[in-house]
């Protein structure tokens, strides 16, 4: 027997639902705040992650999957979708068009890391990006939208926030930062004396406690913030008050992906375990630029599908539609025929083997459907069909075209 890849899952049956459940939540939301769908390649070049996650991250570093096709190409299955999405909106010319663009997604991200619970090799997202808008009401919207998705789908949450700063006040502070990180180099851990070369600011989010110990001293980002970027954030906080959105400011809420400035957030919940993050984004204003697209702000987000399915409360299925099932095999074309033409508008559930009244019942429960037609001897002969509805219990024969 082949197996199913480490760190990969089916989504099969109940799963299924709980997905699509999700999916069509969060994109009924989107499409109220204007956004469109858009779908870019899983494939992607891997010069597009190299260059907009960032080669420092650990994302690009030691977890892509990353292959060379059978043109020599050196291309890599997406991490993460925002990338691929400006990738879009700059090959689209996007970029030199004054409207403001935005999109939503889904679909499965591809990374390579040690699997456990609630982290997978292949795992979905579904995410928006915003174009065009510099604001930090976009960012506030935003964050409203995905409290409004949360809310709906029944899910209680911890929003995080934090502002990265500008390229004006973002340099100053990584210097300070790295002059007290490299005071306290002997101490902090392999990964994080690696990081004050390649990434100061990532040493802020280490996992390991006795690094976190360390850092409560170190200057902090808050406290650096630019002329323009301070009253943002200020802004951003007054405006989550207002809507009464709680959150907390939390310093070393640096995000894993190199693209960020300015707001930066992540929705976390208390109820999964270690991996706790159920979404996350930020401000990326110099990405398209970076990759050679015209300079266009830009805000967006993605949040983890299959986090969210542990968490989510579906909604109790109501009956619906009809159970059709014919008590001869002689009933059965005519049963057939009427089932397409009831499937124009209704769900159908057709039971195919002729069986008795006693049998038939018996199915109904499993369609959880709303109606019973059944067709026997009698009712083929007449050209009609036994109706029941199941709520109100009410008999009737009918004529077929009636029905
Ligand atoms: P991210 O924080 O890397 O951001 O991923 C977003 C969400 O994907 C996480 O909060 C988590 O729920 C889920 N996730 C990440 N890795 C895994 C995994 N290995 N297994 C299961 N779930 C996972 C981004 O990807 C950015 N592109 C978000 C963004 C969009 N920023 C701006 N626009």
């Amino acid at each position: 027997m082949i197996n199913l890849l480490r760190g990969m899952k089916d989504l099969t049956f109940e799963e299924s639902e709980r997905f699509e459940y999700i999916v069509n939540t969060a994109a009924t939301i989107a499409r109220r705040y204007g956004y469109g769908y858009i779908e870019t390649p899983i494939l992607e070049e891997t010069a597009l992650f190299k260059r907009s996650v960032g080669e420092s991250s650990d994302i690009v570093g030691k977890e892509m999957y990353q292959f060379t096709d059978k043109g020599e190409n050196d291309v890599c299955m997406r991490p993460e979708g925002t990338a691929g999405i400006v990738r879009a909106f700059i090959s689209a010319k996007l970029d030199r068009q004054p409207v403001k663009q935005k999109f939503y997604y889904y679909g499965p991200m591809f990374r390579y890391e040690k699997p456990q619970k609630g982290r997978l090799r292949e795992f979905h997202q579904f995410g928006c990006e915003s174009f065009g808008e510099d604001s930090v009401y976009e960012d506030f919207t935003i964050i409203t939208m995905i409290a409004q998705i949360f809310d709906a789908l029944g899910i209680g949450y911890e929003l995080q926030i934090n502002s990265l700063g500008c390229k004006v006040c973002m340099p100053k502070y990584r210097e300070t930062l790295v002059s007290s990180l490299t005071e306290i180099k002997e101490e902090l851990c392999e990964d994080c004396n690696r990081r004050i070369g390649t990434n100061p600011i990532r040493v802020l989010d280490c996992k390991n406690d006795k690094c976190q110990a360390l850092l409560v001293e170190s200057p902090k980002l808050k406290d650096y913030l630019c002329e323009a970027c301070d009253p943002e954030f200020r802004k951003l906080k007054a405006l989550l008050d207002q809507e009464g959105i709680k959150y907390t400011v939390n310093d070393n809420l640096v995000r894993g992906l190199d693209y960020y400035s300015k707001t930066a957030f992540e929705f976390v919940s208390s109820e999964i375990g270690a991996q706790s993050a159920i979404a996350g984004g930020g401000r990326y204003d110099r990405l398209v630029e970076f990759l050679d697209g015209k300079p266009t702000p830009a805000v967006g987000f993605a949040l983890g599908i299959e986090r969210i399915m542990e968490l989510v409360k579906m909604p109790e299925k109501e009956a619906e539609g009809y159970y059709m099932g014919a008590m001869t095999q002689e009933a059965i074309p005519a049963l057939l025929k009427l089932a397409t033409k009831k499937r124009l508008t209704d769900k159908v559930t057709v039971e195919y083997s002729s069986k008795g009244f006693k049998s038939h019942m018996k199915g109904v429960d499993k369609a959880n459907a709303k109606y019973v037609v059944l067709i026997g001897e009698d009712e083929l002969n007449n050209g009609t069909v036994w109706l029941k509805d199941l709520e109100s219990k009410e008999e009737r024969v009918i004529d077929i075209n009636d029905l």
